[in-house]
């Protein structure tokens, strides 16, 4: 699909809720995949971490293809690595739909953004709890999608940090309709509402659906609490 298809799909189908596949069962990912498509999932949130950007180690080219091979679901591909600009290409090729880079990770982000662009797919910048939100701000234009990291990057399970909510108000002031905001980490039903309100349009999930059985209980139950708040908000 292309990027602007993928772009309006994501819009209309907002609030999204992403579930974070480092929280499912890799034994059997293709059949948490399935699971996740019959719950009504949009899109998939993929987490790569690389050992040095982040002290943890996730997956790479192969369990994407694999993925791929699996769903025709966007694969949203959250880069938590140094040298973002090296794989690029490859993670394209691998099958990801969204690649977002953290603004921490390069010295210029918006070539990389750019060759996102070019490469057909969705451009996303990411940024860390403690990285100041003027780090972003000169490459919304070259954005199709920000990501607020409402924990530090690096692993599942963490506390959300309510700091991200003014993050995305500012940037949902700034960037206008037209980005997509995205918050990752820590994501639940007393986290999510806060967000929706702030602005947010995706909600990437892990641990706190992955925890239950019924994927589709829950993602209605987290998009129907994003909904009721961005109504208020209204
Ligand atoms: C953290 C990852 C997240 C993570 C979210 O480094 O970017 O996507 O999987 O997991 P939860 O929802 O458990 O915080
Ligand atoms: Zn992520």
């Amino acid at each position: 699909m292309a990027a602007e298809d993928i772009i309006a799909k994501l819009r209309a189908a907002a609030p999204v809720i992403a579930p974070s596949l480092l929280a499912s069962d890799f034994a059997h990912l293709a059949e948490e995949i399935r699971r996740l498509e019959e719950a009504g999932a949009h899109v998939l949130h993929l987490d790569i971490m690389d050992g040095h950007f982040v002290p943890n180690l996730s997956f790479g080219f192969p369990v994407i293809e694999a993925i791929r091979r699996s769903t025709r679901l966007p694969l949203d591909v959250h880069l938590m690595i140094s040298e973002p600009g090296r794989y690029l290409s490859r993670f394209r090729a691998a099958g990801a739909d969204l690649l977002t880079i953290h603004v921490e990770a390069v010295d210029d982000p918006r070539p990389l953004l750019r060759e996102i662009r070019r490469l057909g797919a969705v451009a996303g910048l990411t940024l860390n709890p403690p990285t100041p939100i003027q780090a972003v701000e000169p490459y919304l234009g070259d954005c199709d999608l920000v990501l607020v990291m409402s924990v530090a990057a690096g692993f599942g399970g963490q506390e959300f940090e309510p700091q991200a909510a003014d993050r995305l108000r500012r940037l949902r002031a700034e960037g206008g309709n037209d980005l997509l905001l995205s918050v990752d980490g820590g994501i639940n039903d007393h986290t999510i509402g806060l967000c929706a309100e702030a602005g947010a349009r995706l909600f990437v999930t892990g641990s706190a659906l992955f925890a239950h059985h019924d994927y589709r209980q829950v993602m209605e139950e987290f998009r129907n609490l994003a909904l009721a708040h961005k109504n208020l908000q209204a």
